[in-house]
């Protein structure tokens, strides 16, 4: 992620944000994080981890795989594995192309993250491609509401400045579309809307895909 001196100071700013957000995402997510986190094994791949938001909900001394193509998020990504005790390996990559063998992984976890890539469905790809026959991915997003619905509408509206501040972050994707159509054995796939219906980002997915 080279780019600009306004793309570096995006990323930077993103980055610090997150950091800062990780108390207030706990609140919002981690209850339906621990559902779909229960029984992870002791070695995980995980797409755009960030800042780090999902290690407080794995165990002290997992093996974690962070393929994690923002350099601003390093030093946080650090700091909250040293504090939960995980053992971190970060991959300056992007999950369209992802460095590790076939069919090497058992568990890929993904959040909040198929908003924000390029493309969604080479991400997918690849996660399937690393994933053993039987494995899982795991993931938590928000999507594009109804077409029609007036919160699509201003998704829609917002789109591109939401794009420009959140760092790629995409509001009228329908990723629950994408999981459902990348080819996986079963997805097991729940919605809940935010407590606020005003967010533009109020509509999620949660749940876990086997390959
Ligand atoms: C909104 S943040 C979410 C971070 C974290 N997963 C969470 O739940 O807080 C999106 C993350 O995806 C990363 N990202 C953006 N494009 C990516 C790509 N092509 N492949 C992998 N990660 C990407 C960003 O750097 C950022 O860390």
């Amino acid at each position: 992620m080279n780019g600009s001196r306004m793309d570096r100071t995006r990323h930077a700013v993103n980055a610090w944000f997150l950091h800062r957000a990780d108390g207030m995402m706990h609140r919002i997510y981690g209850q339906r994080k621990r559902a779909i986190y229960a029984g992870l094994p002791s070695a995980i791949v995980e797409i755009g981890p960030g800042a780090g938001a999902n290690l407080r909900y794995y165990a002290p001394r997992t093996r974690l795989i962070a393929i994690e193509p923002n350099p601003a998020m390093y030093r946080h990504l650090q700091k909250t594995a040293q504090r939960y005790e995980i053992d971190l390996q970060i991959k300056a990559e992007k999950g369209e192309k992802i460095d590790l063998p076939d069919k090497s992984v058992s568990t890929v976890v993904g959040t909040l993250v198929l908003c924000s890539v390029d493309n969604p469905r080479q991400v997918l790809s690849e996660v399937r491609r690393i994933l053993k026959p039987g494995g899982r991915f795991i993931f938590l997003e928000h999507v594009a509401d109804l077409p029609g619905t007036a919160l699509r509408a201003r998704q829609e509206y917002l789109r591109r400045a939401w794009s420009w501040a959140f760092d790629g972050c995409h509001l009228n994707r329908e990723t629950h579309a994408v999981i459902q159509g990348a080819g996986f054995a079963g997805v097991d796939m729940n919605c809940f809307m935010m407590k606020s219906r005003l967010l533009p980002f109020a509509p999620h997915i949660f749940g876990v895909a086997v390959n």
